[in-house]
């Protein structure tokens, strides 16, 4: 047990994090009470969220999601995210943004609340020691149109803090080549690329987002595991997954901790990281993470210090930021 204590202590890195995903319950109630709002519907009576399964999770997710309106709302919740993610001994955080909820798409309405995320962002920096770096994500059931905007806004504001595009949403809603033009667009502004596959549906998912999208990183990408060849091609390319084990068993692609693949993906070489993905929304947390793969699979310090310095290898910042961290 103290093992697990000096573990649940190390420094972390985390690849994917949803900034809206890990608005805690009771900021979200906050705002809503001070805008008069009644979203009560979306929280049990212990102050979580209440969700049963992935479509009603994003459901809930954007419900939690419409009480942020403005810049500033953004720039509180970038602040109270550096906060948990300094309690939790993380030095270096990939947040996902999405320009849907950041004015709809819209450039110059998009720069106004990245200006105040990146502010926000150097406050984390300076006085937790956070270092953040932000990727944007077209929402996958919104559709390439919507998708097309949010590139068009990424392209636009690509540069030091501001490093990746990526897509998040529903798996099960259009395919992934419907969005290489996004995905192009992003690429040709000089932003690194990740795609959620492989989550809800199987090794199929991951081949599309490499073949049509041509991203080097996954989100989840866990189904891989039930095709041998696509593992190969993984380790071959050394595609990073960005794994979120408590994700996976909170929404049920698992049915506990000891079924997940993560330490099968390991062991065949995949370059594979640990992320929380939506926190709150999954009782988890980083240093929870750490603790329940350490119980499971008694992983030892070894094994998780090889695995952030894996995750920084994989990570989109520059290297002099990288090189900083290490
Ligand atoms: N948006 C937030 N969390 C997500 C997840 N786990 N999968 C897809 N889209 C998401
Ligand atoms: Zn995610």
């Amino acid at each position: 047990e103290d093992a697990v204590r000096q573990i649940e202590a190390m420094p972390k890195v985390e690849l994917h994090l949803h900034l809206e995903g890990a608005a805690p319950p009771d900021f979200i109630s906050r705002l809503a009470a001070e805008k008069r709002e009644d979203i009560s519907r979306i929280f049990r009576r212990d102050g979580s969220y209440a969700f049963e399964g992935f479509v009603h999770f994003l459901k809930v997710y954007e419900a939690a999601t419409g009480v942020l309106r403005r810049p500033e709302d953004y720039a509180r919740l970038a602040r109270a995210v550096g906060e948990e993610l300094a309690a939790n001994d993380v030095i270096y955080c990939e947040t996902f943004l999405s320009p849907d909820f950041c004015g709809g798409g819209d450039v110059d309405a998009w720069r106004d609340y990245l200006a105040a995320m990146e502010e926000a962002a150097a406050e984390v920096e300076r006085d937790l020691g956070v270092t953040l770096r932000f990727v944007v994500t077209c929402v996958r059931h919104l559709g390439p149109e919507r998708a097309r905007k949010s590139a068009l806004c990424a392209a636009e504001t690509a540069g030091r803090r501001l490093v990746g595009f990526g897509m998040a949403g529903d798996e099960n809603a259009f395919e992934q080549k419907d969005f290489a033009w996004a995905f192009d667009c992003a690429r040709e502004a000089g932003l690194r690329l990740t795609s959620h596959a492989g989550e809800w549906r199987g090794p199929e998912e991951v081949r599309a987002a490499l073949d049509h999208l041509r991203v080097e990183r996954i989100g989840h990408g866990v189904r891989s595991v039930e095709d041998p060849a696509l593992v190969d091609r993984l380790v071959e390319n050394g595609i990073c997954l960005e794994v979120c084990p408590g994700s996976n068993v909170a929404l049920g692609v698992y049915p506990r901790l000891a079924a997940h693949p993560i330490e099968t993906l390991r062991d065949r070489g995949v370059r594979v990281s640990v992320s929380t993905d939506d926190p709150p929304f999954f009782h988890t947390s980083m240093r929870a993470e750490y603790r329940g793969l350490a119980r499971t699979f008694g992983w030892e310090s070894e094994v998780f210090g090889e695995l952030a310095r894996a995750s920084l290898d994989a990570a989109f910042c520059d290297e002099e930021t990288r090189a900083r961290i290490a």
